[in-house]
């Protein structure tokens, strides 16, 4: 095993001294040593292998040696280093006899052939004598198992149509389309003002579809940057950069492989972005950046935007191809202010969710404070709306809410604003300056009129007749505009 006929004479004596000191040296250091001949039979152990027999159910060592070394170790790896002729520098070795830590060598002759395999046995007890390295071994498995239980809990969908709450008609027509939409693998366009609900129902949508055991993967239009992009949809090859990508990094569309992608804010996509990614909806199929390699891809395509995609295709803003592909499955989702019959059932469910999560009891309301906050214009919508309980819940100490702290609250939070308002803003942020409502004044005069109506209501506790009155106007016209307003008509009313 030590020959070497490149080198002098002097110097191979040297390497067979030292081949035989080493062989010493593992001899006495180890636990044990066995040595197999080239039909893979035990030929010889040493004093101290000979311990480990009983262990391995032999009494006397005439019954092992000259036996096939499968058939007295269990488990052993002897024959594979036999075949391949290559080490096995450290392994561990779990038998009857216990767990070794081990080493395997094939051994040579001059022409080079394979004639046996030296097994040393290089300590007993791994799980004392290894701790340390165990040990940390363990906890790195264990972290890599919570990371990736993490990262699969992420990518499932947060919501389900259970979390989309409403009963009124416009709620429940949008949620039968959703759960339509769910059945089917063809791409859904979910478009409606900020805040209705289009991302919550675009998890729902994948909860309800066949690929619910697979990924949901979001990406934000308006959050990511331009340049960065393509990568972020497509991935890296290795090795296309240098520094931190230099291992490549998989892209939306593989991370999303057999479940649902989401592309949120799509009318914020940049142009080039959509030709790119037209062409691989076409095609089904995606190139890494610096792979140029096309691989196919399978994915369901769920878009959302609260931008008015049609008028941007007619401005040239937005690829009219790429409209028409994903718009496929439209759904629109509607303001709260076209559901104002959902507002106390919404109310409900918020504070119930702002509570379990702020750990503070659970916020109630009067009629009177319901009526005023189903009265909003809420342009933010169910944010909005979130946003204004949250700051109630932040700053009432009593879990009972007056309609003066509701009117404090909206008043500061701009609402009911003229100016657009996207989120309201924090309670220690001045109110936005009024600015001009872009709105025809008939939808502007109808908003004033329905909160003038809720708030009477509300203040003669749903009292139609005394609400009438205070407002001057007859019941019959009253009864006529409730009926006309969707939702008000439910507003608590006792005559
Ligand atoms: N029907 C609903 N029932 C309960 N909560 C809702 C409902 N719709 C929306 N929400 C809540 O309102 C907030 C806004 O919803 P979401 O983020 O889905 O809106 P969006 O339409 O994506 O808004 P944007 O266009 O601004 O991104 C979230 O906290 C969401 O959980
Ligand atoms: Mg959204």
């Amino acid at each position: 095993m030590t020959r070497d006929d490149r080198l002098p004479r002097d110097a191979q004596s040297i390497l067979e001294l030292a081949a035989r000191s080493m062989f010493d040296l593992f001899a006495n250091a180890s636990e044990g040593m066995l040595l197999v001949d080239r039909h893979a039979r035990v030929v010889w152990i040493n004093d101290q292998y000979r311990r480990f027999l009983p262990a391995l159910g032999f009494e006397r060592e005439e019954d092992f040696v000259g036996q096939p070394v499968s058939q007295v170790v269990q488990h052993t790896q002897m024959h594979r280093v036999l075949e391949t002729g290559k080490p096995i520098l450290i392994d561990l070795l779990t038998n009857r006899a216990g767990t070794f830590v081990v080493t395997r060598i094939p051994l040579r002759d001059d022409a080079g052939e394979v004639i046996g395999v030296l097994g040393i046995v290089l300590f007993d007890h791994p799980e004392t004598t290894l701790q340390p390295l165990i040990t940390k071994f363990a906890r790195l498995e264990q972290d890599l198992h919570d990371a990736r239980r993490e990262l699969a809990h992420q990518r499932r969908s947060k919501y389900t149509f259970a979390s989309f709450v409403g009963t009124s008609t416009a709620a429940v027509e949008v949620k039968r389309q959703a759960r339509r939409a769910a059945q089917s693998g063809s791409p859904v366009l979910l478009l409606g003002e900020t805040g209705t609900g289009k991302e919550l129902l675009a998890h729902a949508i994948h909860a309800a579809s066949p690929r619910a055991g697979r990924p949901f993967v979001s990406v934000n239009m308006a959050a990511v940057p331009e340049t960065l992009l393509e990568a972020e949809f497509f991935g890296v090859a290795p090795g296309a950069y240098t520094g931190a990508d230099k291992k490549g990094r998989d892209g939306k569309f593989k991370l999303a492989d057999g479940g649902t992608l989401f592309l949120d804010e799509l009318g914020d996509m940049p142009m080039a972005m959509q030709v790119k990614l037209l062409r691989a909806l076409q095609e089904g199929e995606i190139e890494p950046l610096g792979s140029n390699q096309l691989v196919p891809f399978d994915v369901r395509v769920v878009a959302a935007t609260s931008r008015d995609l049609p008028q941007m295709v007619r401005e040239g803003r937005f690829r009219e191809d790429l409209y028409y592909r994903l718009n496929v499955l439209p759904i629109r989702v509607p303001p709260l202010r076209e559901r104002q019959s959902d507002v106390p059932l919404l109310i409900e469910a918020l504070c119930e969710d702002i509570a379990a999560r702020g750990g503070g009891p659970q916020l109630e309301f009067g009629a009177e404070a319901q009526a005023l906050l189903a009265a909003q214009p809420w342009r933010g919508n169910i944010r909005e709306l979130r946003n204004v309980l949250e700051q109630l819940a932040l700053r009432s100490d009593s879990p009972l809410i007056d309609p003066a702290q509701v009117d404090e609250v909206l008043r500061e939070a701009g609402l009911p604003a003229l100016a657009p308002v996207r989120e309201a803003p924090r309670a220690t942020a001045p109110a936005p300056a009024p600015d001009i409502d872009p709105r025809p004044l008939a939808e502007q005069v109808a908003e004033l009129e329905r909160r003038a109506i809720a708030q009477a209501l509300a203040r003669t506790g749903g009292n139609r007749s005394a609400a009438a009155k205070l407002l001057g106007i007859s019941r019959a016209s009253l009864y006529d505009r409730l009926a006309s307003f969707e939702g008000l008509s439910e507003f608590p009313t006792t005559a």
